[in-house]
C-alpha cells in the first residue's frame, strides 16, 4: 500500500511538471539553432516563422532583440505573423525594429486573417526586405536570389537570379511541387513542428501540406529543406519537446 502511494504521488508529481513545463515554461522558451551547410559559408541568414502573435508583447520583443543579437545579413520569415489581424500593426511595429532586411511570405493565417498584405510589404520594405508573393529578388549583393511563394499556386515560377537560390514557402510540402528543380536551401514552417512531441515518437499531429516533413533539415530532391517548428503556437498554447526556435544559417 505504501508503494502504491509513493508510486502514485510520483506519477501526481511528473504529470504536474510536464503540464507546467508544457503550459507555461516551453511555449516561450525560445531555442537559437544553429545550422552550416556550407564551410567556408557566404552567407549568414536568421529564419523564423509562424509567430502567431496575439498580444505577448514582452515575448515578441524579446524575439526582435534575439535576432539583433544575433547579427544576420537579412532575416527570413516563411509566414503566419496572426491569426486575428487586430494584432496586425503591433506585430509589424516590431518587425520593423529588426535591423537588417527582413523578407517573408505569407502562411494560411496571414490569408484566413485577412491580413493587409500592403501594410505588411510597407514594414518589411521599411527594413530594406520585401514581402514575396510568387516573385524574386536578388539580395546580399547578388550573393543570394529568393523566390518567395504565396502558397497558392501549384505552379512554381522560374528563378532567373544568379548566386545561392534560396526557396521561402509556408508550407514544407512545396519540395515535392518543384518538378526537377534545385535550390541551394529551401525554407519552409507551418508545421510548429507538431507542438507538442513524444521522445522515440515524434510529433502527435501535424497539419495539412506538412507531407513527412515535420521539424528541422531534409535533404530533397529539391535541395536541402529546413522546417522551423515557429515562435508562436496555434490551438492550445501549449509546447512539448518542440520549444519555439530561432534559426541561424551558414550557407
Ligand atoms: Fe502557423
Amino acid at each position: 500500500m505504501r508503494k502504491l502511494k509513493i508510486f502514485l504521488g510520483l506519477l501526481v508529481l511528473v504529470g504536474l511538471s510536464v503540464l507546467i513545463n508544457s503550459c507555461l515554461i516551453e511555449p516561450t522558451w525560445i531555442k537559437i539553432e544553429h545550422l552550416r551547410l556550407n564551410a567556408p559559408s557566404s552567407v549568414r541568414l536568421v529564419h523564423i516563422s509562424d509567430i502567431h502573435h496575439e498580444g505577448d508583447r514582452k515575448y515578441l520583443a524579446g524575439i526582435i532583440s534575439k535576432i539583433n543579437t544575433l547579427q544576420p545579413e537579412f532575416v527570413c520569415f516563411t509566414g503566419d505573423l496572426v491569426e486575428d489581424s487586430t494584432y496586425l500593426s503591433e506585430t509589424l511595429s516590431y518587425l520593423r525594429q529588426i535591423k537588417v532586411p527582413v523578407y517573408g511570405v505569407p502562411g494560411n493565417h496571414d490569408f484566413w486573417s485577412h491580413s493587409s498584405f500592403v501594410e505588411i510589404e510597407t514594414a518589411l520594405r521599411s527594413t530594406g526586405g520585401d514581402w514575396l508573393t510568387d516573385e524574386e529578388i536578388t539580395i546580399a549583393d547578388g550573393k543570394v536570389t529568393l523566390l518567395g511563394l504565396s502558397g497558392q499556386n501549384q505552379k512554381i515560377p522560374p528563378v532567373i537570379g544568379g548566386g545561392k537560390r534560396i526557396l521561402l514557402c509556408h508550407y514544407p510540402d512545396c519540395v515535392d511541387q518543384v518538378q526537377g528543380r534545385r535550390f541551394d536551401l529551401v525554407l519552409a514552417g507551418h508545421s510548429h513542428g507538431g507542438q507538442v512531441r513524444l521522445p522515440f515518437i515524434g510529433a502527435l499531429h501535424v497539419p495539412y501540406r506538412t507531407g513527412s516533413y515535420d521539424k528541422g533539415l531534409f535533404h530533397t530532391p529539391a535541395g536541402p529543406l529546413y522546417v522551423n517548428p515557429g515562435l508562436g503556437t496555434f490551438g492550445p498554447r501549449v509546447r512539448f519537446f518542440c520549444r519555439p526556435e530561432i534559426t541561424v544559417i551558414e550557407l
